[in-house]
């Protein structure tokens, strides 16, 4: 197979080779954050499930390291380890740890495919999150079923317990089991059949946040692991209450709430112990079309979390992690580009003039006040040979934002869109282009649309447009 550098990205995760999907055991600890992932160590293809792991202490530089959690052969048994989740038992209720120091817990599923069967498993680490040994009880939840996966522990300080949110799959619903020392579980309450049905239901996750940052006002963000507006993959997300036992939703069970809006995001769960209170996820862009060589999917950005509140209730937002600012605030001014108060009209105004910026990798942060213009938005990853490009546009007359690819001179065909207003007159878009991956935060998070690009390599335009008409570019920054 042909080696693909091309569309390897620079600021997102990627195995170093072979395969990966969902994140797991996603936590901060002493200054790193641990990544572990779904791997097959041996083939760019989906099996041998492992816990890959990777550390990073600014969540763009990431160290590979060996495998944490490798699959279990034995005589007339495999175990792959599917997806999960990792705690620190800072008191030690499991009694895992060792001379004193907080034990490392990852809790996960353990697919058993020639038995049919997955349960909850339970390892612990006590060098860091490098390896991890599996407790002698597993496992520790088992209801005899073939789809029964993807734990997501937290620690509910109230109550003095753990709670474990765990999905059966095909029957639309998530189970919670608590715990006093992450062993010995108990089922206490059921989810379920609300939302969006139409897929099967993994990955779920439990998040605690203060809605508009006020303390006195606590909700639980739920997310799930489904499908998107139309029905492709993609993630749903409710808000509600939650006292260990019962979810309840703030909304009717039919709503339906999408975290993103393309076909790509998914297995996104959050960030455990974060300091300050801070909530951040990352989730995996699903590979879809061409495959790439030698490793296949790739991490979302890390995204930061938050709830806020306004006339259709309480809504999720998302930003690029805030701790990246400083890493695009480091870049030096070559790989800058400001701009203020231009009017475009009728035209593309090319921003990588002089070609110094790489038309396959940026990031940009516009801001756009619509006028007469029919259509306005950004041309990316443009080859005036090949006349091929990818465009992100929006139309102020329908609210829609879409992103269309266009090959060979070929008309444009639509990949993903997305309805969404100008708030005050305004349109924002955070545009994250690495060199595959897309992800457009729409008006400062209010919605996500996360996809895939293939472009051509020797891509070198990149110009905003106003097609028809004027808009009046507010503001721009770019980061090379
Ligand atoms: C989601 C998923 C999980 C499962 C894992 C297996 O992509 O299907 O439900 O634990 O992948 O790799």
């Amino acid at each position: 197979q042909t080696p693909t550098p091309q569309w390897r990205p620079v600021y997102h995760f990627t195995p170093a080779k072979n395969w990966t999907n969902d994140p797991n055991g996603l936590i901060y600890l002493d200054g790193e954050y641990h990544l572990y992932y779904q791997h097959n160590p041996f083939e760019n293809k989906w099996g041998h499930m492992s816990w890959g792991h990777a550390t990073s202490k600014d969540l763009v530089n990431w160290k590979h390291l060996p495998v944490a959690i490798p699959e279990i052969e034995k005589k007339d048994t495999t175990t792959w380890i599917f997806s999960g989740c990792a705690v620190l038992d800072t008191k030690n209720t499991s009694g895992f740890g060792q001379n004193g120091k907080a034990p490392l817990v990852a809790v996960y599923t353990a697919d058993q495919p020639k038995q049919q069967l997955e349960t909850q498993f339970v390892a612990y680490s006590n060098d860091g999150g490098a390896s991890f040994a599996q407790y002698a009880g597993n496992p520790v939840v088992n209801i005899q079923k073939k789809d029964f996966r993807d734990p997501s522990v937290v620690w509910m300080e109230d109550q003095q317990q753990w709670i474990m949110t765990v999905a059966v799959p095909h029957e639309h619903k998530l189970q919670f089991y608590a715990s006093k020392n992450l062993r010995d579980w108990t089922l206490k309450g059921e989810f379920g059949n609300q939302g969006d049905i139409r897929k099967i239901w993994e990955c779920p996750s439990m998040t605690p946040l203060f809605v508009d940052g006020d303390p006195a006002k606590k909700k639980w963000l739920l997310m799930i692991s489904s499908g998107n507006q139309d029905g492709a993959t993609g993630m749903q997300y409710f808000t509600g209450d939650f006292d260990g036992k019962t979810f309840t939703n703030d909304r009717p069970a039919n709503y339906q709430l999408f975290v993103d809006y393309g076909r790509t995001y998914y297995a996104a769960i959050p960030y455990n112990n974060l300091p300050d209170g801070r909530q951040m996820m990352l989730g995996w862009l699903m590979p879809f079309e061409t495959p790439t060589y030698p490793w296949r999917g790739q991490m979302s950005i890390p995204r930061d979390l938050a709830l806020k509140s306004g006339t259709d209730g309480v809504l999720l937002y998302q930003q690029p992690a805030a701790t990246l600012d400083k890493i695009l605030a480091a870049l030096p001014a070559a790989k800058k580009l400001v701009m203020q108060q231009t009017d475009i009209r009728s035209k593309e105004m090319q921003l990588n003039k002089g070609g110094k910026f790489d038309a396959n990798t940026n990031w940009a942060d516009l801001i756009f006040v619509p006028g007469t213009a029919k259509e306005f938005g950004l041309k990316l990853v443009q080859n005036k040979d090949t006349k091929s490009e990818a465009i992100l546009g929006y139309n102020p007359a329908t609210n829609e934002l879409y992103v269309a690819t266009v090959k060979d001179g070929q008309s444009a065909v639509t990949t993903d869109k997305l309805t969404v207003k100008p708030v005050n007159g305004k349109i924002r878009l955070q545009v994250l282009l690495d060199k595959s991956s897309l992800e457009v935060f729409v008006n400062g998070g209010e919605k996500v649309l996360t996809t895939l690009l293939f472009p051509d390599a020797k891509a070198t335009g990149w110009a905003v447009f106003a097609k028809e008409g004027d808009v009046k570019l507010e503001s721009l920054k770019a980061w090379n």
